[in-house]
């Protein structure tokens, strides 16, 4: 992959659409059919390591924290380890208790970021274990870190991050599924892992024929004054990750909850000119997330749902392909990525470089 826009309009655009090949990239290599696991060459983390650690801890910022966020759910799923995510911007300014016990983990496209970066330097002078998920190789995170997985989405050069978001979040599914099958994972899951990531690149491909319809669904939304964007468990990051991308890029507000958040507060602003995007997967808390989409339509709210089926509560469904529900939040943040991309190009907004953004805070 090189720098130059290879026809598209925009960085955002082809980064968009690289991401089928990226996502074959961050696989290469690394799959081991025999023992239903991956092999992670710079993990430096050995088996008897693996099997002690009591905690997991990501810090990032931005998308790399919701990618973090994802692959913190992933870890708890697959490799029943105590997983949690933070901003590295809060971690390090909150005196954290640094266990000897947990494994701390860096993420970061640039690897430059300057509050994870002080995060891992702080981590590091209290002698905890570090590893990095980082794109950009040699940078000053995977230098600083005690070994990792790097990401291999190529460079990013838009603001926002679309193909290293979705890549890191392969890049902890990988890292779930070698923790979880030095620890209880059985050889089966592990297989059902790796066949649902080998199918990854080609449901990319479908979800890149949906652009009209999204585009056509954009023009819609580009009228909002505000959106809100709301998912269950592995939903949740995916809902926080597409409202950060709309705000990033087309300027229009955007709140994302918990779906089971809503009737705490949030509920009071739905109404006919604030839409909301619903993450729908197919999956155990379908019937829940059905319930909140009728809860929605009482007040009045326009849906848009990314689902596996049609929503009947729904105004609109984006319909993705099925894969491991673990494996569902990679798919579905893609759609949203197409969205805010569209609504910002319905506005004519400065896609590749939004205002007061820059693509690495290297500074405090
Ligand atoms: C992504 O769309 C943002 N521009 C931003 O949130 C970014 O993810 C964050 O600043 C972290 O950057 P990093 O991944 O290079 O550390």
């Amino acid at each position: 992959e090189s720098y130059d826009m290879a026809g598209h309009d925009t960085y955002m655009h082809k980064e968009i659409v690289e991401q089928v090949d990226a996502v074959d990239r961050v696989l290469r290599g690394r799959i081991d059919d025999r023992f239903a696991t991956v092999r992670l060459g710079g993990l430096n983390l050995d088996a008897r390591e693996a099997r002690s650690m009591r905690r997991v801890k990501i810090l990032g910022c931005g998308s790399a924290y919701h990618a973090g966020q994802i692959g913190a759910q992933m870890i708890e799923e697959l490799a029943r380890i105590p997983a949690d995510a933070e901003p590295a911007s809060e971690f390090r300014y909150r005196n954290p208790v640094v266990d000897p016990d947990t494994l701390y983990i860096a993420v970061s496209q640039s690897g430059e970021t300057y509050d994870t970066l002080a995060a891992v330097q702080e981590l590091k002078r209290k002698g905890a274990r570090v590893l990095g998920v980082v794109n950009v190789v040699g940078s000053a995170i995977a230098r600083e870190t005690d070994g990792g997985v790097y990401v291999h989405a190529g460079p990013e050069v838009c603001v926002v991050s679309t193909k290293c978001f979705t890549n890191t979040a392969v890049a902890f599914a990988l890292l779930a599924l070698h923790l979880g099958r030095i620890r209880d994972l059985s050889v089966a899951d592990g297989k059902r892992i790796i066949e649902g990531l080998r199918k990854l690149p080609g449901q990319i491909a479908e979800i890149m024929e949906l652009e009209d319809h999204i585009a056509t669904l954009a023009k819609e939304f580009a009228d909002a004054k505000s959106m809100m964007f709301v998912g269950r468990v592995r939903g949740y990051p995916v809902a926080r990750e597409a409202s950060l991308k709309l705000k990033e890029i087309s300027y229009i507000h955007a709140e994302a909850y918990p779906a089971s958040e809503l009737k705490h507060g949030p509920l009071a602003l739905i109404e006919p000119a604030t839409p909301t995007v619903a993450i729908v997967p197919r999956d155990d808390l379908l019937e829940k997330n059905r319930a909140t989409l009728e809860e929605i339509k009482a007040r009045s709210g326009r849906i848009l749902a990314v689902a596996h089926e049609p929503q009947e509560k729904a105004d609109d469904t984006i319909v993705v392909p099925r894969n491991e529900p673990e494996l569902d939040p990679v798919l579905m943040g893609i759609p949203l990525q197409l969205l805010a991309y569209h609504t910002a190009l319905a506005l004519g907004r400065d896609i590749d470089k939004p205002r007061n953004l820059a693509k690495s805070v290297t500074v405090e």
